[in-house]
């Protein structure tokens, strides 16, 4: 008897949560793990409501609420001020959220939270991390070398909760490890924690070999794995021997290879001329490329 009043009480839960069951889906939170400083990135939150009316749309930066799109409302979005998130309201709807002017802050594990109208009023949502990182730069790099010369460099990471994994590259090839110096770790202390920066060195004296058309050709890449990724960026600066009229440096800065993937195109160019008895240029190249 006991036995079955809890058969009919279980089958009565199920029938009741029945109307509930299999509605309301969120089909797929896309967001890029890796995010480059300055950049912009798109939130994207699909879901489908399976004959149920939407009542909101809320978007959530580690637990603080920064986006709301409400169907019924004039207006529909509305945005709640958070550090480090700058929305791009007119690129933003239901599904998708534009975030501008990425900060190092912008890091955190975001989540898109959808829900139905009543009487159902379902609720559902996901999480995702997002890391916001800044490309590695070199520095300590004359402008120009010649044969027989000690070039000196370092490559510095971001900022980051991990240690990046650095590596250089002369014209193109990885360099022999006995040539790097390090990595040394520079660490930070932030509000909720510590940052790190990566350095690695690099010292090696010219040959003749080294030149290609004229030109080193040298490259930091920073491989930063987290939990399940790696993401890598990379960095070239070229410089020409001592010819007898000019001399030109460029340095490029290209981030590339992220897995398959979406990619948009930055470029900001940055010239430095200097003209001294002969033409000095310095011409500074940025190109990044941003994947999900
Ligand atoms: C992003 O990270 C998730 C888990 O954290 C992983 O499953 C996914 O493959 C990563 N995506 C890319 C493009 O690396
Ligand atoms: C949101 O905007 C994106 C890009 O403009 C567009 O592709 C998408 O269809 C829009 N979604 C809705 C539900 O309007
Ligand atoms: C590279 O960094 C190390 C450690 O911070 C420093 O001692 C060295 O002077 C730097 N070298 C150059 C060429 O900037
Ligand atoms: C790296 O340099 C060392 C010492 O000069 C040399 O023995 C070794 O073969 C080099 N390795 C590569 C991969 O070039």
């Amino acid at each position: 008897m006991v036995r079955s009043i809890e058969v009919f009480i279980f089958c009565l839960l199920v029938m009741l949560q029945a109307p509930f069951i299999n509605n309301l889906k969120l089909l797929n939170v896309r967001i890029a793990n890796h995010t480059i400083l300055g950049s912009s990135t798109t939130l994207k939150c699909t879901f489908d409501l399976e004959g149920e009316h939407l009542y909101s749309v809320k978007w959530y930066k580690n637990g603080d609420e920064f986006f709301r799109y409400l169907p019924k409302s004039k207006p529909n979005i509305q945005v709640f001020e958070k550090s480090g998130i700058y929305i791009d309201i007119d690129k933003s709807n239901s599904t998708e959220v534009v975030l501008k002017s990425l900060e190092l802050s912008s890091s955190g594990t975001y989540r898109c939270e959808v829900s139905a109208e009543a009487p159902s009023f379902q609720t559902v949502f996901q999480d995702r991390d997002m890391i916001t990182v800044e490309i590695p730069w070199i520095s300590g790099l004359q402008h120009e070398y010649n044969v027989g010369e000690t070039v000196n460099a370092n490559c510095t990471s971001s900022k980051m909760e991990i240690h990046a994994q650095l590596v250089w590259y002369i014209n193109n090839e990885k360099a022999n490890s006995t040539v790097e110096q390090g990595p040394y770790y520079k660490k930070y202390f932030a509000g909720s924690g510590q940052l790190v920066t990566t350095v690695l060195g690099l010292s090696f004296t010219v040959t003749d070999g080294h030149y290609k058309n004229g030109e080193i050709y040298l490259k930091c890449a920073a491989r930063l794995s987290t939990h399940y990724l790696l993401y890598s960026d990379e960095k070239i600066i070229r410089f020409t021997k001592r010819p007898p009229t000019e001399s030109i440096i460029s340095n490029q800065v290209k981030q590339a290879k992220m897995q398959e993937n979406s990619i948009s195109v930055q470029n900001t160019p940055n010239i430095i001329h200097m003209v001294c008895v002969l033409v000095f240029c310095l011409r500074n190249n940025r190109k990044m490329l941003v994947a999900y």
